[in-house]
């Protein structure tokens, strides 16, 4: 990928999470491995949850070194009542795992659209289920949903993957709108293309599905409708995860909190 890189994002916010614990999934790479460490400087205790082994002990390695506290927890997804037990007791939830896949719908294998539906979806649901309870009863609780900004903007190619970022808007502002008498709030964060190995996947796809080469993707199909012409960093989205766990976020609820270079403004 030739798109520059941006500066490497400061820990802008103040957090303090001591004695919190905190939940993320798909934190063995990409977005997740970095609001896992985010979240672990700010103090908390992260529970990283994914099915790729050797990324979480990778990612518990990197977060020692860094003086955080990460406990991986190997876990597929698709295994929904592990998921919802897997969130009891946790302080912080951040939904994030996820695949794409990219072909039109005639072509699309149903039963992979019914796995990203399962691991995009219906898991944040019975994540959610599972750490509500601990969250209701101390009063305090945050959710965070990395949805995308195909939560609000579809793309052709991606039935599935912008089905269930829709859907998991409307589960986050349920959400809210049942956890605020609580203490409890729930965003969506929305990036545009980010730099991961999701979107390093992608690439191949993509050509062959618009029939470029596989160089002009970044320009011609990902950056095409960025007005910031960059792919953003991981730590960015974290630091807009770190925003919506902090006290200057409390009002902030069932909304979505978009970074996606001036996308959507068009
Ligand atoms: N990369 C982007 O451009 C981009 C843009 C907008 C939104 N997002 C969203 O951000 C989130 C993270 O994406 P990323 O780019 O870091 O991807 P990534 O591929 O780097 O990481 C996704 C992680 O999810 C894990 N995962 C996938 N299926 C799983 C399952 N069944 N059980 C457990 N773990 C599973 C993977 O092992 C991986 O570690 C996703 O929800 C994605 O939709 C990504």
């Amino acid at each position: 990928m030739t798109a520059p890189r941006a500066l490497p994002a400061p820990h802008a916010t103040p957090l303090d999470l001591g004695g919190r614990t905190a939940l993320v999934t798909g934190a063995a790479g990409g977005i997740g491995r970095a609001c896992a460490l985010r979240l672990a400087a700010a103090g908390a205790e992260v529970r990283a949850v994914d099915r790729d082994a050797a990324g979480l002990e990778a990612l518990a390695e990197a977060a020692r070194g860094a003086g955080g506290a990460v406990e991986p927890h190997v876990l597929d997804l698709t295994d929904l009542d592990a998921a919802e037990l897997a969130a009891a007791g946790t302080d912080v939830l951040v939904n994030n795992a996820g695949l794409q896949l990219v072909r039109p719908i005639e072509e699309f294998p149903p039963d992979v659209f019914h796995t990203v539906l399962t691991v995009m979806l219906e898991a944040p649901f019975r994540l959610i289920r599972g750490a509500l309870p601990h969250m209701y009863g101390q009063g305090w609780g945050r959710i965070v949903n990395v949805s995308s900004v195909h939560g609000l903007r579809a793309s052709a190619y991606k039935s599935a993957y912008v089905a269930a970022k829709h859907g998991l808007e409307g589960l986050s502002k349920t959400t809210a709108l049942e956890g605020a008498p609580r203490g409890v709030t729930s965003n969506c964060v929305n990036p545009a293309y980010v730099r991961t190995p999701l979107v390093e996947k992608q690439i191949a796809d993509q050509a062959r599905t618009h029939g470029i080469p596989e160089e002009r993707v970044l320009s011609e199909v990902m950056l095409r409708d960025s007005a910031v012409r960059r792919l953003i960093e991981p730590e960015e989205v974290a630091e807009a995860v770190a925003y919506l766990c902090g006290p200057q976020a409390s009002f902030v609820t069932g909304t979505s909190l978009v970074l996606d270079g001036g996308w959507t403004a068009h």
